[in-house]
């Protein structure tokens, strides 16, 4: 049986496994698991994603799709004065981000299970990261994008990375039409990471 990492509640056994990472001079040593996404370490666009994004000290943040949580775990280390939320449908990749953020020493993150934006409604974002689910189908894939834009204060970026290979040109153009615009930050390795910032009303 093929296991997929985005169930709500995987029903594969585990194997759990730690991984170190070392980016921008800081090194997490994180669990990972079966049925969460890159389980033998960190993908190489979460990578691209990681080294590319800029994070103000005090942004308040989310990493959308979080897995075990590396991604909103720099995040947090880049904004000491911020806070980072970290969601993820399943539940077993939540858990393991908050026992992630527990070993290495980041106090401020809050770790949801749940879908797209829906845990965190009510909280207005500087910035929102992804590296977002492309095997879920496009459908969820834009219904994310959209929460994403709902949930950023006007001005706020939503930072994404995706596989060229797997449509990330495509995606950049879904992007560019629900925010206005889209900018490509970065490439290299088969991956590209793009920005669209949320408009200010009236724009
Ligand atoms: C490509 S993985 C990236 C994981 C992690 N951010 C990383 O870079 O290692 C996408 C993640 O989105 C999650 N996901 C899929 N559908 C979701 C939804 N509707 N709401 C929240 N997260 C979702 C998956 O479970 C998966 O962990």
């Amino acid at each position: 049986m093929s296991v997929h990492y985005f169930s709500s509640v995987p029903q594969a056994g585990h194997r759990v496994r730690e991984v170190t990472v070392t980016l921008r001079g800081r090194t997490f040593r994180c669990l990972t698991d079966r049925a969460v996404f890159a389980t033998r370490g960190v993908d190489r666009g979460t990578r691209l994603l990681i080294e590319t994004m800029s994070v103000g000290e005090g942004d308040v943040i989310l990493d959308l799709g979080c897995g075990y949580g590396i991604i909103g775990l720099y995040a947090a280390a880049l904004a000491p004065h911020g806070h980072a939320h970290l969601v993820d449908v399943n539940a077993r990749a939540a858990d393991l981000a908050r026992e992630n953020a527990v070993r290495n020493g980041i106090t401020n993150v809050t770790v949801h299970a749940g879908d797209g934006v829906e845990p965190v409604g009510g909280i207005v974002f500087d910035l929102i990261l992804t590296n977002p689910p492309i095997r879920a189908g496009r459908a969820t894939v834009l219904r994310l994008f959209t929460g994403a834009r709902d949930v950023l204060r006007p001005g706020g970026r939503v930072l994404f990375v995706a596989r060229t290979g797997q449509g990330a040109r495509t995606l950049a153009r879904h992007v560019a039409s629900l925010f206005g615009n889209v900018t490509e930050l970065a490439k290299g390795g088969g991956f590209r990471v793009y920005a669209a910032t949320r408009e200010p009303a009236g724009v």
